[in-house]
């Protein structure tokens, strides 16, 4: 989302979660995870931010239905859409797509092997992923924000376990 991530000298990791739009998905990933570092703890050595693949909703605030599901635990979903750039990829150690589309636009965009290795999906980060996509919730039911967050909680968990042992997080 558009607010840029706060110059943080003690950050040791930078994370950029990726959808489609950057109005459901990834926003609520990046509030998922923000709520997670905060618990623990964590909330200065992490830089989280996200993006969408597509520019369709560039400057809109997240989904009004994804802001309900996440307040309803007590998460805020916040900032305005913006969309990822191949430049992007010098700022983050880890993009993190939501789905297979997502992966594959930023792998196609990715300016070498390097970058590429950045970009792994959500899911693989859950024990024992059912599907290895976050569906996208936006044609959908309320039913699916919910979906959404849930599968966010558990792949930010696993992507945070990850980084501990990656890169010597506390
Ligand atoms: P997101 O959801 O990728 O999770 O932000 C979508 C938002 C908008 C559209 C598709 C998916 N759209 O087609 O406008």
């Amino acid at each position: 989302m558009s607010r840029p991530p706060a110059p943080d000298a003690t950050a040791r990791v930078s994370v950029c979660f990726v959808c489609l739009g950057n109005i459901c998905r990834s926003p609520t990933a990046e509030a998922v995870f923000r709520a997670l570092l905060a618990r623990e703890g964590l909330a200065s050595h992490v830089l989280v931010d996200s993006a969408g693949t597509a520019d369709y909703h560039v400057g809109e605030p997240p989904d009004a239905r994804s802001r309900a599901a996440a307040r309803a635990r007590g998460i805020r979903v916040e900032g305005l859409g913006r969309q990822f750039r191949a430049t992007d990829f010098a700022r983050f150690d880890h993009v993190i797509a939501m789905d297979g589309e997502n992966e594959r636009a930023l792998l196609a965009l990715a300016p070498g092997p390097a970058e590429r290795r950045k970009v792994a999906r959500l899911r693989r980060f859950e024990s024992e992923p059912d599907h290895l996509d976050v569906p996208d919730p936006y044609y959908g039911g309320s039913g699916g924000f919910d979906r959404v967050l849930d599968i966010c909680e558990a792949g930010c968990e696993g992507l945070l376990a990850r980084l501990r042992a990656d890169h010597g997080l506390p």
